[in-house]
């Protein structure tokens, strides 16, 4: 491919998100990309965050949706590594960079075009925000994935990642193979469990095609400190986000899903990682 083209039409991304879907179902997982509400539920904890210094980790990057409403809330200072295993979605990537204008806004980009498996053992996030499709994976592979995030996470950091809603028990209704069936049910299982264990938001997004539920999962310990040139915190308590005027459940966190649990730990299966730099 040539030099990024700056902007690239909606309608182009959802061409190649199309074909991308047709090629590479088990990594791509989905038909279209994801609407702009469900981008701005998804980067929500990112608008409380303090100024200067963030690491943002994006993984599974698609078109870019979500990367552009992660770069709407960075600025000088701040860093983001997106991770994307298909180099195909490389030229809307490049131009969602050169649109945001990162390089004059002292914002420093880095795409790799690669397994998110591949991240150095080292590399620490303020926030990481996925759009893997964790229905279409094992469920062993789910459970290792969350729990890599939250390896990755720095103390007081948020991983925010989202599912379709109702998908999983409608597929389950609708199957006939038995054990697709039971994967998709031990998926369930692997999530339900994860958020059960780990403090934790959600906003329902219906105005999304198919409709979705954006987690933000907490890792347990002291904010960092403000920034003085501008309040707020990088880890995302209760309340903050419904009283941004976005929708959450009523309710809010089930009871005992307090912030402070330990994070999962990582196992072996995901496969070889980057040496950790001497
Ligand atoms: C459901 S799409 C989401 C794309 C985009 N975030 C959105 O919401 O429109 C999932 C994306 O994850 C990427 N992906 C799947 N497995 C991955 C992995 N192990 N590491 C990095 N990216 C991966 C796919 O290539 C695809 O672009």
């Amino acid at each position: 491919m040539g030099a990024p083209a700056r902007t690239a039409s909606a309608w182009q991304g959802y061409r190649l998100f199309y074909s991308q879907f047709r090629q590479h179902f088990h990594t791509t997982g989905a038909i279209a990309p994801s609407g702009a509400a469900l981008a701005r539920a998804i980067t929500a904890p990112l608008a409380l965050a303090p100024a200067g210094g963030l690491r943002v980790l994006e993984v599974g990057a698609g078109t870019g949706v979500f990367t552009r409403a992660i770069l709407g809330h960075l600025g000088p200072g701040d860093a983001l590594d997106v991770y994307e295993i298909n180099p195909a979605f490389r030229p809307f990537l490049q131009a969602r960079l050169a649109e945001a204008e990162v390089e004059q806004r002292g914002i420093a980009c880095r795409l790799h075009f690669a397994s998110v498996a591949e991240l150095a053992a080292s590399a620490e996030f303020d926030f990481i925000v996925s759009g893997l499709p964790l229905n279409n994976f094992a469920p062993a592979q789910v459970e290792e994935l969350l729990a890599l995030f939250l390896s990755h996470l720095r103390p007081g950091g948020v991983l925010s990642y989202f599912e379709y809603l109702y998908i999983r028990d409608l597929k389950c209704a609708l199957i006939q193979d038995a054990a697709e069936r039971t994967r998709l049910r031990a998926v369930g299982a692997v999530v339900a469990e994860f958020l059960r264990q780990n403090p934790h938001q959600q906003i329902r997004v219906p105005w999304n095609l198919p409709p979705a539920v954006a987690h933000h999962v907490s890792r347990a310990s002291p904010p960092r400190p403000p920034h003085p040139s501008r309040g707020g915190r990088a880890a995302l308590p209760a309340g903050e986000i419904g009283a941004k005027g976005r929708e959450i459940p009523k309710g809010g966190p089930p009871p005992g899903d307090e912030f402070g649990a330990a994070p999962a730990r990582r196992s072996a299966s995901l496969g070889p990682r980057a040496p950790k730099p001497a």
